[in-house]
């Protein structure tokens, strides 16, 4: 695994010059940019989702039958980080002081290319702490029971049973739409894009909506039938319509194309 991930670099994806991918603007020199960059990146990554708008944290779950689960205030939490702790919590789920991480998609985080990455990190550097610390895990009966089915595991488990698993390779030229997917998508439509049953369906569907209608789908949330789309009309319109209108078309162009293999959900490593 170390010889593959050497061999294509962090994001497991490749351009057809053989460059690692990245978002728009990731070639950043200046400093501004690169923190522009960084926060548009927080936005599509969907942290300040979970870790609250401006990033001070907010319950995930506080419910004496269910536990504690908090998004915590990065605000304060990155101040107990040096840079290289920051990328393995990002990268791996490993808390320095604890031992499991929850909820926190890191199983998706670590195919961010290097540049993504320094970007990220670079922007959230220029955070000032506000407001207090989040309370700590507590897991209980709900959380227990969640775990002990196997339907909720911490994220450096999810790496252990996943190793490099993406989404399927549809060649060189859809490079860049196959990494965004690996990194946004990936949370909620499964690491191979063939959704969770009863839950999401296998991106196989975007092949329905025209290019004008996946980029209003992308910018608005809006469904090709008209349906409510929930948790994605909300995913869409404070996360995705921050791509840029060529990121979109490229996410759409690869899942065409993986519409079209043999077996989009096969297993696929790098
Ligand atoms: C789906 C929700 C979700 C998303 C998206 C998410 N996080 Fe988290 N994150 C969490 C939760 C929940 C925890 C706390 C887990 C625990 O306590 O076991 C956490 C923990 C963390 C920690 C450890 C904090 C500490 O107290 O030491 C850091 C750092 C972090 N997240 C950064 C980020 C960054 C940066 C992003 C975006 C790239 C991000 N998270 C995206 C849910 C999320
Ligand atoms: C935070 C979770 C989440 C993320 C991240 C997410 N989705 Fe979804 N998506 C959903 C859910 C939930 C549904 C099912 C909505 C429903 O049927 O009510 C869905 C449904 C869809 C549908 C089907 C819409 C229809 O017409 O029925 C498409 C297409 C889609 N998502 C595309 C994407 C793409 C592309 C990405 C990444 C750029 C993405 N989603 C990321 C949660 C998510």
């Amino acid at each position: 695994m170390a010889i593959a991930l050497a061999a294509c670099g962090q994001s497991g994806a490749s351009s057809p010059d053989n460059k690692p991918v990245s978002f728009n603007g990731a070639e950043a020199a200046e400093t501004e940019a690169v923190l522009e960059h960084g926060q548009r990146i927080v936005k599509i990554l969907g942290c300040s989702g979970c870790h609250g708008k401006a990033l001070t944290g907010q319950a995930w779950d506080d419910d004496p039958a269910i536990g504690r689960l908090w998004s915590p205030n990065l605000t304060v939490a990155l101040g107990d980080y040096g840079d290289a702790a920051l990328e393995t919590v990002l990268r791996e789920g490993k808390h320095p002081r604890r031992k499991d991480l929850w909820i926190m998609p890191s199983e998706n985080f670590r195919f961010l290319s290097a540049a993504d990455m320094h970007s990220l990190i670079a922007y959230l550097r220029t955070i000032r702490p506000v407001g207090d610390r989040s309370p700590l895990p507590k897991l209980g009966p709900g959380y227990r029971r969640d775990i002990a089915a196997g339907e909720m595991k911490p994220a450096a488990m999810i790496i252990a049973e996943n190793p490099d698993v993406l989404p399927a390779d549809a060649g060189p030229d859809h490079a860049l739409g196959r990494y965004i997917t690996s990194v946004t998508c990936a949370e909620c439509h499964n690491l191979r894009l063939e959704g969770w049953e009863g839950d999401t369906p296998d991106l196989a569907i975007a092949a329905a909506y025209s290019p004008g209608q996946f980029r209003e789908l992308m910018q608005s949330g809006k469904s090709l039938t008209g349906r409510d789309l929930g948790l994605m009309k909300e995913v869409a319109r404070n996360r995705f319509s921050n791509l840029t209108s060529g990121e979109v078309d490229a996410v759409y162009a690869y899942l065409r194309a993986r519409a079209a293999l043999p077996d989009p959900a096969g297993v696929q490593k790098h």
